[in-house]
């Protein structure tokens, strides 16, 4: 795939601002849609305060912010997916929504368009099941913050096509990330590893065990962490780590994956981290 096509991306939020901004900084055209107007007015917000930060940092030429935001078309329709040679969905984590979405998108999206998911945990089979189209669907996953992290788990579901797959990997490389081919099972890799840490260590806080900050602090100063567990799920998003795990515990069918009873309160509460300004810390 070349700068000379056009990149859809469904779906504003972190995840979806994100992928617009790496696709837009490599060169190519971008459409980000959402639903919503606020969202693709924030988007395009974190978008140009991540271009401005970049700058500062050096690791963006001082004059390239304003035609990486020219290459940033927003639409609210789903008709802009049409002129789109990859189509990357970044809607909320929820079955049925994407279900329909890749339904939706198989009738507008142009034939031989690449329909890819940056879903955390949900099968691509069952998504790609939901088009006429299954050998061009793909799971292209990125990490959060999408300018900054390195990897993208590209997921390959039965029907996956291997051309589909080559194009998929050499389409990362393209924006300099590093992709790893997985295969489609509940979590994949990533979250399948990942989120059984973080659900602990929201058991050791519920139990006691210890206080939020010291849950992160040892994770992060005894393992070398980054971030503490807690930390990094107020990043996640509270109700996305809850869907990943309902994901994992339905589709593994293992009781070790039951997302812990405070982890679905704080997101009954709505409490889901930094997007709410309130997780297990405040912000
Ligand atoms: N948050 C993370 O760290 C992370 C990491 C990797 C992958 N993901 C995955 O990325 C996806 C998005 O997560 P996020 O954290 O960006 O969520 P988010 O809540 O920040 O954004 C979701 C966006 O989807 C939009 N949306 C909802 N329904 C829509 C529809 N029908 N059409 C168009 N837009 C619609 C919402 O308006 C919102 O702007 C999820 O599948 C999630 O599992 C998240």
């Amino acid at each position: 795939m070349t700068t000379g096509e056009r990149i859809a991306v469904l779906g504003a939020g972190q995840m979806g601002n994100g992928i617009a901004h790496v696709f837009a900084q490599s060169g190519f055209a971008v459409t980000m849609i959402d639903v919503s107007s606020d969202a693709l007015t924030r988007g395009r917000s974190t978008i140009a305060a991540n271009l401005d930060r970049q700058s500062k940092k050096g690791t963006l030429p001082a004059g390239d912010k304003d035609a990486i935001l020219g290459r940033v078309a927003t639409s609210t329709s789903m008709d802009a997916v049409g002129d789109a040679a990859i189509v990357i969905e970044a809607v909320t984590e929820n079955r049925d929504l994407k279900f329909k979405i890749f339904a939706d998108l198989d009738r507008q999206a142009k034939p031989g368009a690449i329909l890819a998911s940056n879903t955390s945990s949900i099968s691509i089979t069952e998504i790609a099941a939901r088009t006429q189209r299954p050998e061009l669907v793909i799971g292209m996953h990125f990490m959060n913050p999408v300018p900054v992290m390195q990897l993208v788990e590209v997921i390959r579901g039965l029907a996956t096509s291997s051309v589909t797959t080559t194009r998929v990997l050499e389409l990362t490389k393209t924006i300099g990330k590093t992709p790893v081919e997985v295969q489609d099972y509940p979590g994949f890799v990533a979250n399948r590893v990942l989120m059984p840490m973080i659900n602990e260590a929201v058991y050791c806080l519920m139990e006691g065990v210890g206080s939020a900050e010291s849950i992160d602090t040892v994770m992060k100063l005894g393992m070398n962490h980054p971030m503490g567990p807690l930390a990094l799920a107020d990043l996640i998003g509270l109700d996305t780590c809850l869907a990943i795990l309902e994901v994992l515990y339905d589709g593994l069918g293992d009781p070790k994956y039951r997302p812990c009873p405070l982890l679905k309160q704080y997101v009954a509460a709505g409490w889901l981290g930094r997007k709410s300004k309130r997780g297990f810390h405040s912000y």
